[in-house]
């Protein structure tokens, strides 16, 4: 008889460190599963997570005006009973993980009540936050807390490469422990890889958002959805190395100039700074076009810069910024489709499961909300982390690809050159507004790429060379995606010869 191969095995196997994941992981192992969660992250500060800002929307008791602001920001583009679920269930996982379990210490007010926060297009102040450093203070800790908890193990700087299926079924993944990757077989899998930020020249996401778990799940036949729905943040620094100017400050009374010092936003929206994002970037992008430089006067604010955004007064001064006007500039910041999962994270596949952002659940529509990312990842966490659990699948050895020896002399030149040419073909053909030719030069452009990705792949295997292929994937399906959806709304902004006309002659 053969010998099985060193493997290991799960009850549930989760995919990404961030809150969707650390949310999954907790909730399957309160229901007595043996979980491992693996990331490739090295530190916390790896995940998304941990770079968000503004907070957590609640519903503040009041789930029918969040889900007015949801539906409003999408432009009635999200589904009404996913954004149901997210609403309904809001502020009590908000209470049971954030508060409970984790004990998270939200900004309060001198009387000892949370200190909500405002960000565009929500109608009241419902959002919980930490400084604008919310993502830390919650990572940090949810990850302390798996640490410590006797059935969950967390291996970081361990990649996943590949899914394992079996008859139409995934039974776990190979993970980079072994040269020739190393079976992780697990009863569920659940992908919580995060997003897409290193496919774009610039972005508010660590580099490892690779697009990994989108790419993985679609190669393995799982339906995806809504990839053309890519959102830009209307205000990251503009320079280099740029960071984001939470929308907190515009809830707080920050406002937009353009060169000349004058406000422009009124001109766009009626609700002029607070429009929902997809619009305030437009308007970003194209007045500084228009006149060479928008900045986020942060003078205007309610409470003093310095104590009230201590981080970001930081970033600012390390970028040699004193004053009060902060250049900003549209930047990809998150991905509001992915894989389509049902309301507990279910895939089209059997055994795959997917929460957070690397998913499309239906909540954001074609443009989110700000503050809703956290509580997606969160409340779609926990319900599939029930749901795993009660579909009462044990791990199965089966037979598991078997990759070639890790080369580790991936010329690093061969990954950075690729890796330039697909982000400026995203950041030119992909980005805020697009045309349908020029989404039909980026697809043969990234179709020819990913020939090339290929080709080295079938001598070479390595981390970074899958993350290549990774975003080669996701990025294809998100030209796809655009391609193939020819109507103009939310984050994805057809421009063509008849909206030009049309906008000149209503500007007449
Ligand atoms: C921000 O702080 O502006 C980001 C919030 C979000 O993306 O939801």
């Amino acid at each position: 008889m053969s010998e099985t191969p060193p493997h290991d095995t799960a009850d549930v196997l989760v995919v990404g460190s961030g809150i969707a994941g650390c949310a999954a992981a907790l909730q399957a192992a309160r229901e007595d599963a043996e979980v491992l969660l693996v990331t490739k992250a090295e530190r916390p500060t790896d995940a998304s997570t941990d770079w968000a800002q503004g907070g957590i929307s609640t519903a503040r008791g009041d789930p029918e005006a969040l889900k007015r602001d949801v539906l409003a920001a999408s432009d009635g583009t999200a589904d009404p009973d996913a954004v149901d679920v997210l609403v309904r269930e809001a502020d009590a996982a908000v209470e049971d993980v954030l508060l409970e379990t984790l004990e998270i210490p939200f900004d309060e007010r001198e009387n000892g009540a949370f200190d909500y926060a405002r960000e565009a297009a929500h109608s009241e102040r419902r959002i919980l936050h930490v400084d604008a450093a919310t993502g830390t203070h919650i990572l940090r800790p949810f990850l302390n807390y798996l640490d410590d908890h006797e059935r969950v193990e967390v291996r970081q700087d361990t990649a996943v490469l590949e899914l394992i299926t079996h008859e139409g079924r995934v039974h776990g993944v190979l993970t980079d422990e072994d040269a020739t990757g190393h079976p992780v077989y697990a009863g569920a899998t659940v992908l919580a890889t995060g997003g897409i930020g290193a496919l774009y020249l610039r972005s508010t996401n660590p580099e490892g958002a690779t697009g990994d778990g989108i790419a993985m799940a679609a190669l393995a036949g799982a339906d995806v959805a809504d990839l053309e729905y890519v959102q830009f943040h209307p205000t990251a620094f503009d320079g280099e190395d740029p960071f984001l100017l939470s929308e907190a400050l515009r809830g707080e009374g920050a406002v937009l100039r353009d060169a000349d010092g004058d406000r422009f936003m009124d001109d766009y929206h009626p609700d002029a700074e607070l429009a929902p994002r997809d619009v305030v970037a437009r308007a970003v992008a194209a007045e500084r076009e228009a006149t060479g430089e928008v900045v986020l006067d942060v003078q205007t604010l309610e409470g003093d810069f310095e104590d009230e955004f201590p981080g970001i007064a930081e970033n600012c001064r390390d970028r040699g910024i004193d004053g009060y006007q902060i250049p900003v500039a549209p930047c990809e910041h998150f991905l509001c489709g992915g894989i389509d999962v049902d309301h507990d994270g279910r895939t089209s596949l059997e055994g795959l499961y997917a929460v957070g952002e690397c998913t499309r659940t239906g909540v954001h529509g074609a443009n989110r909300l700000a503050s809703t990312s956290l509580l997606e990842g969160l409340v779609w966490g926990l319900r599939a982390g029930e749901t795993v659990v009660g579909c009462e699948a044990k791990p199965r050895v089966v037979d598991a690809p078997t990759l070639r020896d890790s080369d580790p002399a991936l010329p690093e030149r061969f990954a950075a050159e690729k890796f330039r040419r697909l982000r400026r073909t995203m950041a030119e053909q992909l980005g805020l507004e697009r045309d349908p030719d020029g989404i039909a030069r980026a697809s043969a452009v990234l179709r020819r790429l990913k020939g090339e990705v290929d080709a080295y792949t079938r001598t070479r295997t390595s981390r970074e060379l899958y993350e290549l292929r990774n975003a080669c994937v996701t990025a294809l399906l998100i030209a796809r995606a655009a391609g193939e959806n020819a109507e103009s709304r939310g984050c994805h902004h057809l421009v063509t010869e008849e909206s030009t006309a049309a906008e000149s002659t209503a500007d007449d």
